[in-house]
């Protein structure tokens, strides 16, 4: 018993020890420069008094006026609402977030059309109360009457300013710790988009801002106007466009912080879901994906079952692989898994732990890279509002 808590003990010594080794190697050359708060210490380690993951490590997304401290990881409230299936009851979904809160967790992030209007609603009562300690992000542009979404993008400056209104309700805040334009609006140029988001600054509604899925062009462009903090897309490790259409390589060069979303790629690189998986109908946007139809989730098993087995000598699961590869991407990104499961939160928050060379995360990449992903990220429809 005591020669397993020695074990233990010098085991954590390791993790620690080998977690800043690790952090150290795996940051590109030059983002030392731009990114001066790299964590100085494993970004979680174990509460000795508890025996939970907490996150202590803190990542910046943006530089200078628009640079933004949060934990390692974040926390996409999305699914405790909207598009991920059933989903717990209210207080179960409140507790967990208090959980995240307890673990560390500072970023939480939700938007006006998820639900719509319910998720934010859920994240104003879960977690207004620790305003000051804990940011919770929201996202603009989808247009929404009465509650219901329209299928069209709205970033006029008199709609961005009542949804910020409306937002600051919902969340319970005087100031909206971070804006992101949820989707580009063809009829409303980055650039005006980027000063109505500067005057709320300057009227202190909004704190920092960002943008989701739009090209290295628009980015630039809003950037010139108003720094922007953060640019969140899609990226992982079945959907790693970004790395190819100039984006993360203009964060890179403009000092803009990167917020990868659905970084289990909804869920199925944690292994929980496959071909024989229902979505329900009426909350969850799954089934109208590609990817997600029971044929290409056949073939796409082979690229989980290639995490697992890359977890399997390493003591990780499948969704840490997931989680650790984006991590060690570069310090100024942030993942933001969603999850109604404390055991799942549990697991996510302890990817932080692992620390893996250079040379292990080239061979997973090979190894995934030489399997065909079946199916588009994307319909027809959706493809078409992003990118702008
Ligand atoms: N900007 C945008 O356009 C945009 C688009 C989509 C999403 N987002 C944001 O990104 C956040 C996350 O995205 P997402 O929910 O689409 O995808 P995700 O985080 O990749 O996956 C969430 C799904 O994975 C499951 N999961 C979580 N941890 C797991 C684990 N350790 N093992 C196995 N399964 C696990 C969850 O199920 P359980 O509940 O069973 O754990 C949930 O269904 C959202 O909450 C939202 O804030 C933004």
């Amino acid at each position: 018993m005591e020669e397993d808590n020695k074990m233990n003990i010098s085991r954590r010594g390791f993790l620690k020890t080998a977690a800043l080794a690790g952090a150290a190697l795996a940051m590109p050359a030059g983002l030392d420069k731009v990114f001066a708060a790299e964590p100085k210490q494993p970004e979680t380690s174990r509460n000795d008094d508890t025996g939970v993951a907490r996150i202590k490590g803190h990542r910046v997304l943006g530089t200078g006026k628009a640079a933004f401290e949060v934990s390692a990881l974040g926390f996409g409230v999305m699914g405790m609402t909207y598009n991920r299936s059933q989903h717990p009851d209210k207080k179960q979904c409140i507790r967990l977030l208090h959980e995240a809160v307890d673990r560390g967790v500072t970023l939480f992030d939700t938007a006006i059309i998820y639900g719509p209007l319910t998720n934010e609603n859920l994240a104003g009562e879960a977690l207004s109360e620790f305003k000051g300690r804990i940011s919770v992000t929201t996202k603009f542009g989808h247009e929404v009457i009465d509650g219901k979404g329209t299928g069209r993008q709205d970033s006029r400056p008199a709609t961005i300013r009542r949804y910020c209104e409306e937002s600051l309700r919902r969340l319970r805040l005087e100031s909206l710790p971070m804006f992101y334009q949820h989707r580009a609006d063809p009829n409303t140029p980055a650039e005006e988009v980027a000063a109505t988001i500067a005057d709320l600054m300057k009227e202190g509604k909004v704190q920092h801002w960002g943008m989701c899925e739009v090209s290295a062009e628009t980015i630039r462009k809003a950037h010139a106007i108003c720094p922007l903090t953060a640019i969140q897309s899609e990226y992982h490790l079945m959907h790693r466009l970004v790395e190819e259409n100039g984006v993360l390589d203009t964060c890179r060069e403009l000092g803009i912080g990167f917020v990868p979303y659905s970084p289990i790629n909804r869920g199925f690189l944690g292994g929980c879901i496959n071909e024989y998986t229902v979505f329900d109908p009426n909350n969850d946007n799954r089934q109208t994906l590609p990817r997600f139809q029971p044929e290409a989730m056949r073939a796409n098993t082979r690229i989980v079952s290639a995490l697992q087995a890359f977890g399997r000598t390493r003591g990780m699961t499948s969704a840490q692989v997931a989680l650790g590869w984006l991590l060690q991407k570069a310090p100024w990104i942030v993942p933001i898994p969603g999850t109604t499961k404390l055991a799942h939160l549990e697991e996510n928050l302890r990817t932080l732990e692992f620390s893996l060379s250079p040379e292990e995360w080239r061979e997973l990449e090979d190894t995934v890279v030489a399997i065909p992903v079946v199916g588009d990220r994307y319909n027809a429809e959706q493809q078409k509002q992003v990118g702008r």
